[in-house]
């Protein structure tokens, strides 16, 4: 690319108001104008910051890759949640999915969060974080015995039911523990969530939840089980969702429900709307919290319900960066390659959602955009895959030993990292103001392979 080409492009990005600009060459990021809209992050002179600490410095004292999070990010949007539907009784259950690090769970349970889990073992870090039971609901396609004996014992607030099965599962096992178990059905309102078809949730062709049709029907075979107490109403329709319509439309299916239940005598205690409200990763706009209660507001005050969510994207997303190091620079002749010390194992979102998520320099150069050495890059792991990256075509000055940081990464990045390639799983580390703590060691090779056993002939 010609230096012209490039300044030409850039030259109002300076005002923070463009973000990205798209060139034939490949996407520029502009990391001050970026950071302006991610609460934990800035440049101060060229060097980024989370809150007051150098990201250099974690870099540094912690190796990489490494996921940092800032713990005020991750408040500030936990009580944004709970500002916006203050006017209501109303229980935010952080969907522990997203991020289940248990200083993360930790900083929420003193917040007064609730928790959504889909195993037991989400169920275990809450416990082991300090939470409550009572405060969680359970969601999940396929609960074992195993989980809901184990749910029952600690005092779950609510399963979230998927089936007829569940719910016949769910009585048997509580009959068992001498126990009722609290329920909501998980409706499928058969809305399309318009988000990545892995990620939605809410249409009649996926595997969650009992159809609206259905429902009435369930809820009837439910009111008649001995160990069962219904105590509310529930649905999903998927994650990263943009715009406020299709929560609305899922609403007014579930508020259809709920008036055919009281006319059959049924009466529920919460209404459940799930999670999935969606971020910006580089320059989507999603709606605020605040235009989502104010389009939902309206409608659920009429129900005289108690007001559950499930955020977890929304709630550490951009609270978190994965840190990682430039090790090998390839340029070829068709395509530049920037192999770096994170891969597919520690972030697959790129690789599983094709999901676009920014890359941006833990230093900037001097004198602002280098145009001479700008060239577009794909950001690529170690992993003997081609589909092991993590950006592709980014327009970028890099140098072997360059730290950079992936922004967006809070949310389902450790959670879904993997050992593959016998890689151990990074390191993680929270910052408050200028502190910052390891909050998970960097996994050993050794306890990768502790657990496995050698053949032994007889
Ligand atoms: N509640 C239920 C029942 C869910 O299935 C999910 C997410 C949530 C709440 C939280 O949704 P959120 O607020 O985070 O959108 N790994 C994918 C996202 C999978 C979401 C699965 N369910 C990704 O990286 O994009």
């Amino acid at each position: 690319m010609s230096h012209s080409e490039l300044h030409a492009d850039v030259t109002d990005s300076a005002t923070g108001e463009t973000v990205t600009i798209q060139t034939e060459h490949g996407l520029y990021v502009d990391p001050k104008a970026l950071s302006a809209h991610l609460p934990a992050l800035s440049y101060r002179d060229d060097a980024l910051y989370m809150e007051q600490v150098s990201v250099d410095e974690l870099a540094k004292q912690y190796g990489t890759p490494c996921y940092v999070y800032s713990k005020q990010a991750i408040l500030d949007v936990y009580q944004a949640y709970t500002d916006s539907f203050a006017s209501l009784d109303h229980q935010v259950c952080y969907a522990v999915k997203a991020n289940s690090n248990l200083a993360v769970l930790g900083v929420l349970v003193q917040a007064g969060a609730g928790f959504d889990i889909v195993s037991r073992g989400e169920l275990m870090r809450v416990l082991a974080a300090g939470g409550a039971a009572s405060r969680v609901v359970f969601s999940g396609v396929g609960k074992t015995y195993g989980d809901i004996e184990y749910a029952l014992t600690q005092g779950i607030g609510c399963f979230n039911v998927e089936s007829i099965s569940e719910l016949t599962l769910i009585n048997e096992v509580a009959a068992a523990l001498n126990k009722r178990a609290p329920i909501s059905l998980r409706v499928n309102p058969n809305v399309d969530a318009k988000t990545h078809p892995y990620i939605s949730t809410g249409l009649k062709d996926n595997k969650f939840g009992i159809t609206h049709e259905d429902a009435l029907a369930v809820y009837q075979q439910a009111a008649d089980l001995s160990h069962i107490d219904i105590v509310g109403i529930d649905c999903h329709i998927g994650s990263q969702l943009t715009e406020v319509a299709p929560f609305v439309a899922a609403l007014d299916k579930v508020i259809e429900l709920i008036h055919s239940l009281r006319d059959h005598g049924i009466e529920l205690r919460h209404i459940d709307l799930g999670g999935g409200l969606g971020v910006r990763y580089i320059d989507e706009t999603p709606v605020s919290i605040d235009e989502f209660a104010e389009a939902l507001l309206p409608k659920l005050s009429e129900l005289g319900l108690t007001v559950f969510f499930e955020p977890g994207r929304s709630i550490v997303a951009n609270a978190g960066v994965l840190l990682t190091q430039v090790d090998v620079l390839k340029p070829t002749e068709h395509k530049n390659f920037a192999i770096v010390d994170a891969a597919m194992n520690d972030l697959i979102r790129p690789a599983l959602y094709q999901a676009e998520m920014a890359v941006i320099p833990s230093t900037l150069p001097s004198d602002g955009i280098d145009t001479n050495g700008t060239k577009p890059w794909d950001i690529v792991g170690a992993i003997c895959e081609t589909g092991d990256f993590l950006a592709k075509d980014r327009l970028l000055s890099l140098e072997a030993g360059a730290v950079l940081a992936v922004t967006g990464a809070g949310a389902y990045g450790f959670t879904m990292s993997s050992n593959y390639n016998s890689r151990p799983r990074a390191s993680e580390v929270m910052v408050s103001g200028n502190n910052h703590q390891l909050i998970r060691k960097r996994e050993t090779v050794e306890a990768l392979y502790a657990d496995e056993i050698l053949w032994q002939d007889k």
